[in-house]
């Protein structure tokens, strides 16, 4: 006997085997390839969404829509938090009924992990501008990241911290995939460069009262904290939590990814994080040609400068990297092939120098410390103080 749940799920699997493979759809129906894009556009990390679509555009606008005269088509499907079954349904009916020979964006890990089952069935590749826990790129030969994970950001933390004279820590996470691994690579960072992690506190992930974790941080009697949270509404309350219970003020050093300091906060959180070091693939305020171009062009399409941050970078690349896909594939449905033709892939993105790494899929790129610091015209800024070229994912490291 099979159960009305399986049945359907037997349906709708079936349907993308369709889809895909007896040329029901895809491109052989017209010129135009479509780009199925979800990502967080409502509810309180809609600034994180509004960011993927401005690189989008940025990359548009400089690059125009389309690829050896195959028109390119952008469909954005609206994700507003981590939930991936509704996940699942979203890059089924991008796949299935608006036929797209791509997926791109997915902002949360958990997201990302519900969508790659249905890469295979439904010949569709997924460029993850976003989703960044090391594990994802195992679960699907057909995923291709363009942003950073955790652990590729952290690691660099430990060494910075002990130079600081910090080496007493209580680690702070969100409990899930990326928090786990940024958790894992600053407990292996920092006892190598040797310090330790005295305490280990793991968060759910909806927590936005703070307090009670800065006062566990308090009677740790630790010099430093260590922490990660996914930006957007939780990493401003984090911050500003630990200034406002005077633990900054008591000289505890507050050390992170540099999702705690994106630069559409920086107004918010102002003198509470001036100071403050944090590691990252990209600061708005790099200094090539390409990201002021870059910058330029992704400001005008958020219309409000003031919102840029990093997910705009993981979109401009990712674009690039769906760019290349279509023009490998002749605009022909073909994961596989697509994906074959970006391994090994490097140009220069705003973040610097990057390279799709052909074993794992995933971008090498220069991580940089930064501090929080006011540029020269008084605008709070994450100013790159030292970089670390070519960094491979850690956490993916046989
Ligand atoms: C994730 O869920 O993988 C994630 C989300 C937001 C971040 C970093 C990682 O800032």
């Amino acid at each position: 006997m099979i159960d009305r749940r399986s049945f359907s799920r037997l349906l709708s699997l079936g349907a993308l085997a369709l889809a895909s493979g007896l040329g029901l759809g895809g491109a052989a129906a017209a010129d135009t390839v479509k780009v199925g894009i979800i990502g967080p556009f409502s509810g309180p990390f809609a600034l994180q969404g509004k960011n993927f679509q401005a690189g989008v555009e940025a990359w548009l606008a400089q690059n125009g829509k389309s690829v050896d005269g195959h028109d390119i088509e952008i469909v954005y499907r609206d994700l507003p938090t981590a939930n991936p079954q509704q996940s699942r349904a979203l890059a089924q009916e991008l796949i299935v009924r608006d036929k797209v020979q791509y997926l791109g964006g997915v902002y949360f890990t958990p997201d990302a992990m519900a969508i790659t089952p249905l890469l295979k069935q439904g010949n569709v590749p997924l460029v993850i501008f976003n989703a960044a826990t090391s594990a994802i790129m195992t679960s699907s030969p057909l995923v291709v990241r363009t942003s950073f994970t955790t652990a590729q950001t952290t690691t660099p933390l430990g060494k910075a911290a002990v130079d600081r004279g910090v080496k007493k820590f209580v680690s702070v996470v969100s409990d899930y995939g990326p928090g786990v691994d940024a958790e894992a690579a600053f407990k292996k960072a920092i006892t190598a460069a040797g310090g330790e992690v005295v305490e280990s506190i793991r968060m759910p992930l909806n927590t936005t009262e703070f307090s009670p974790i800065m006062q566990r941080v308090r009677d740790a009697g630790a010099q430093g904290v260590f922490a990660f949270l996914p930006s957007g509404p939780p990493t401003l309350g984090f911050v500003k939590s630990f200034n406002d219970t005077g633990l900054k003020q008591s000289g505890v050093k507050l050390f992170a990814t540099g999702d705690l300091t994106q630069e559409s906060d920086l107004p918010a959180l102002g003198e509470a994080a001036s100071g403050m070091i944090t590691s990252f693939h990209y600061a708005v305020s790099h200094d090539s040609d390409v990201n002021r171009k870059f910058v330029a062009a992704a400001e005008k399409a958020l219309g409000d400068p003031a919102q840029l941050s990093f997910p705009a970078v993981g979109a401009y690349d990712g674009m690039h990297v769906i760019a290349r896909m279509i023009a490998a594939t002749g605009g022909k449905q073909d994961a596989e092939k697509a994906v074959e033709a970006v391994k090994g892939l490097a140009w220069e993105s705003p973040r610097g120098p990057v390279k799709i790494d052909p074993e794992t899929r995933h971008i090498t790129e220069t991580i940089y410390l930064r501090e929080v610091a006011k540029d020269a015209k008084g605008h709070w800024i994450n100013k790159e103080i030292q970089s670390f070229p070519e960094q491979k994912d850690p956490g993916l490291a046989k």
